[in-house]
């Protein structure tokens, strides 16, 4: 998600600097920037000239401390408490400027938890996207218990103003308000193919031809990445202890194989 939150700030008209873990995943990132603008382009959604002033605006670097300067970082790293946790200590010595938003794309971690790590939990906030970030116009903000108002109205600002997002406002619970209600829709989707109730394509069928839902259940879980679904999953059991959030032994058997969906090539469906 981190290089279509990269897009569409670039698209937007600002100076975008990227950070990944390392050249490979940089080279990768801004790659897929490059795909989707193209694609874009076919979509007739912006012109070429539009898409190489765009990719003049994003610089990617594995140097963490190119971020010291920015006046908002979206942290889009994987969905991973401690390595997220540990980010944030980092930005708050890194970033300089006292105003700069510490904003997070985390789907259903506590954004307590992140604001925590560092000596400015007013100035940490959720900015939570939707995939994929070019397409969907929503934007989740969630702000802490810490969180201030003037901050809050900043991260709105900038979606709404600078993005041209539509935002929705949702309390520091995870899942926030959509997963919230889609992860238990997927979840359960994964147990009826698992219990042998229907096949995948059936599934997805029915919701797609049946709700008019833009594709089907388990289609969406591998564009989410089974790996992701399960992380969110197991953080809404958590906080909520519900067993309708724990992930289905068919979903947990599939990460440990790799089979995480369109990234891998291969999830409940084959896209090799
Ligand atoms: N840049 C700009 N616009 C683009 C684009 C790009 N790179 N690629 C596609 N588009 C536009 C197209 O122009 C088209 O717009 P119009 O309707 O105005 O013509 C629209 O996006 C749809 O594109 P396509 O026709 O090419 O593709 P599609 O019809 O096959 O749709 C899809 C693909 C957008 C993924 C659609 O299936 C969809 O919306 N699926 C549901 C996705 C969803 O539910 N996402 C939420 C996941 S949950 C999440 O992200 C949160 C989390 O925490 C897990």
């Amino acid at each position: 998600m981190g290089a279509g939150i990269a897009e569409v700030c670039a698209r937007a008209g600002l100076d975008v600097v990227v950070h990944e873990v390392h050249a490979g995943a940089a080279g990768a990132g801004r790659s897929r920037i490059a795909a989707s603008l193209e694609r874009g382009i076919r979509r007739g959604k912006l012109s070429a000239t539009e898409r190489d002033a765009a990719l003049d605006r994003v610089r990617v670097t594995t140097d963490l401390t190119e971020l010291a300067d920015r006046d908002l970082v979206v942290e889009a790293a994987t969905e991973d408490e401690k390595v997220k946790v540990e980010l944030f200590a980092e930005l708050d010595r890194i970033v300089t400027r006292e105003d700069a938003l510490l904003a997070s794309n985390t789907s259903s971690l506590p954004i307590m938890k992140l604001g925590m790590a560092t000596a400015r939990p007013h100035q940490v906030i959720g900015v939570h996207f939707f995939n994929p970030v070019p397409v969907l116009e929503l934007v989740e903000i969630v702000p802490s218990l810490l969180t201030a108002p003037q901050a809050q109205s900043r991260a709105e600002g900038f979606v709404t103003e600078v993005l041209g997002k539509k935002v929705i406002r949702a309390q520091d619970r995870a899942g926030f308000v959509v997963n919230a209600l889609l992860v238990p829709y997927l979840l359960c989707a994964i147990r009826m193919l698992e219990s042998g109730h229907a096949c995948a394509e059936d599934i997805d069928t029915g919701m797609v031809l049946g709700c008019a839902h833009p594709m089907g259940p388990l289609s969406l879980a591998d564009l989410i990445g089974l790996d992701t679904l399960t992380a969110i999953a197991e953080a809404m059991y958590a906080d909520f202890k519900d067993p309708q959030h724990a992930p289905p032994p068919l979903l947990l058997r599939m990460v440990e194989a790799g089979l995480l969906g369109r990234k891998s090539g291969r999830g409940f469906h084959d896209y090799s």
